[in-house]
């Protein structure tokens, strides 16, 4: 039998599947993580603690599903993208990663515009400097801790830091390379011309490959450790989001996807470079050779419910287990009782600034119009309901752009949610589906670990093959048109708050 192995280092935790060839899942693992936020704004994580998860499940998966080493072929990762992981000569990390929706480089972002014009930048990388993407996050090191970046030999995504503790090779590929703000996106290379602009010594960066191409295999002793073998081949990969594309089956023009996990993307494959000049949504390289994407992020997605059930909903989880079901089950339950517009409550979900539609990092959270009639239920809707619209003013970008969809999916831990995918439909006002496969990331990476090693012979053949449509919401034509007036009232919010933001971010 052959199998392929998906990793997922994600943001809450890792998630290890593997799979047979047809795409079933014969075992997973998970295994959770803190996220540290020093400052209000400041984001981290341990690369060593997303190290230690991928060999931990590596292991349990092994070990659950009683595939023998041999039949594990090939391995796909994929990752959170954007944070800075910075190694010493002996391969050491240095510091903690300073991960996607950490907004502390506003001045870093200015700097970038002052050694090239906005232009330029979005010429070569197809975007704008931007505060959660890599290369700022490197230049705040460079100003505030000089002598870490002294000792800096190597700098590395997360997903790739995780490929050279599993091969000793440093390499990345060219979905999340897009993200660094250091590749030149058209040409799927780094570009020479940033790295002298911003000094950045062109050693320190691994090779870039394709996403379906091998760049190494299982170093011998992690393969005795997890149970796999120095045969195992370790395929480039993709970003999270490019990695979910394959998943779902988004490899063609015309296709999109909303996933809401930390953060929430909306995601539409491009067979061409297409750029918002204004920067609102990324172009970046897809994980389909010679294919790019376009997509809107919403900082706080799936974010904004966990931090609401974490710090005032701490009894869900009980009372989900007594009744059979996860505490965010049990918070849909609830939800579902509310009527939509949660009786005049809107939230905007800025907990940690926001991309899509704003580039703002000082923006923060916000419940507007709370009253003494609203329950917790209200609150819980409210913030899904919040959510949506930030999906919706990102869906809305991508079709004044002319992007074209003809098909919508819906992934993510929030995708699983028919109440929050209800929401979608009526927002963007189109079918919302679901596929087959749930796996999206895990599966995208194990896709393309498997055109690697010529399982598959391409991707779009793959996805044909594995991934198809499974369930399908429609629009409800009165709620779409109510969440229209509370959509409009909410993109006023932010403009009414833009300045008093600033404000409160010098306090
Ligand atoms: C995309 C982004 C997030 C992260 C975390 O630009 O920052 O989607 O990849 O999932």
């Amino acid at each position: 039998m052959n199998y392929l192995m998906g990793i997922d280092v994600g943001t809450s935790g890792t998630k290890t599947v593997l799979f047979d060839e047809k795409g079933t899942v014969i075992a997973s693992a998970l295994r959770e993580y803190p996220l540290y936020q020093p400052h209000n704004g400041w984001a981290e994580q341990r690369p060593e603690d997303w190290a230690q998860a991928v060999l931990d499940t590596l292991k349990e998966v092994m070990e659950k599903s009683g595939a023998e080493a041999e039949e594990v072929k090939s391995i796909g990762l994929s990752g959170q993208m954007h944070g800075l992981v910075m190694l010493d000569q002996q391969g050491q990390v240095i510091r903690p990663s300073i991960i996607w929706c950490d907004q502390r480089t506003g001045e870093e972002v200015e700097d970038m515009l002052d050694v090239m014009p906005r232009e330029r930048w979005i010429q070569i990388t197809a975007n704008p400097p931007l505060t959660g993407w890599t290369a700022a996050k490197l230049l705040w090191v460079k100003k505030h801790e000089p002598e870490n970046y002294k000792r800096c030999r190597h700098i590395l995504l997360p997903k790739d830091y995780v490929r050279y503790v599993l091969t000793g090779v440093f390499a990345t590929e060219v979905s999340d390379a897009s993200g660094t703000q250091l590749l030149d996106v058209p040409g799927r290379r780094w570009s020479d011309e940033i790295l002298d602009k911003l000094e950045i010594p062109r050693q320190w960066l691994g090779t870039v490959y394709e996403s379906c191409q091998i760049t190494g295999y299982v170093l011998p002793d992690i393969a005795a450790r997890v149970g796999l073998t120095e045969k195992t081949a370790v395929a480039g990969g993709a970003g999270d989001n490019a990695a979910a594309a394959v998943g779902t089956g988004v490899v063609r023009d015309g296709t999109a996807f909303t996933t809401i996990g930390t953060s929430g993307v909306v995601f539409a494959h491009s067979g061409k470079v297409v750029i918002d000049p204004r920067g609102r949504v990324h172009t970046c390289c897809c994980a389909v050779p010679g294919a790019w994407h376009i997509m809107g992020v919403t900082q706080g997605a799936g974010l904004s419910l966990k931090w609401i059930k974490d710090n005032f909903c701490q009894d869900y989880a009980a009372r989900g287990q007594k009744e059979g079901m996860d505490a965010y089950e049990r918070i849909n339950r609830d939800v579902e009782r509310v009527p939509a517009g949660s009786d005049r409550l809107l939230y905007l979900p800025y907990l940690m600034g926001e991309r899509t539609p704003h580039l703002d990092p000082d923006c923060r959270g916000v419940f507007f119009g709370l009253s003494a009639i609203h329950t917790r239920a209200h609150v819980l809707r409210a913030v899904m309901e919040g959510v949506a619209y930030s999906l919706c003013d990102c869906n809305d970008i991508l079709r004044d752009m002319g992007i074209h969809v003809d098909q919508m999916m819906a992934c993510g831990g929030g995708g699983k949610s028919p109440v929050w995918r209800q929401m979608l439909a009526d927002l963007y006002q189109c079918r919302v589906q679901t596929a087959n496969q749930s796996e999206g990331p895990a599966l995208g990476a194990a896709i393309l670990a498997g055109v690697g090693c010529g399982i598959y012979e391409t991707v779009e053949k793959a996805c044909d093959a594995l991934i198809f449509p499974d369930t399908s919401q429609e629009p409800v034509e009165q709620e779409a048109e109510l969440y229209k007036r509370y959509h409009q009232l909410y993109k006023k919010l932010y403009e009414s708050l833009k300045e008093d933001y600033k404000e409160l971010a010098k306090l």
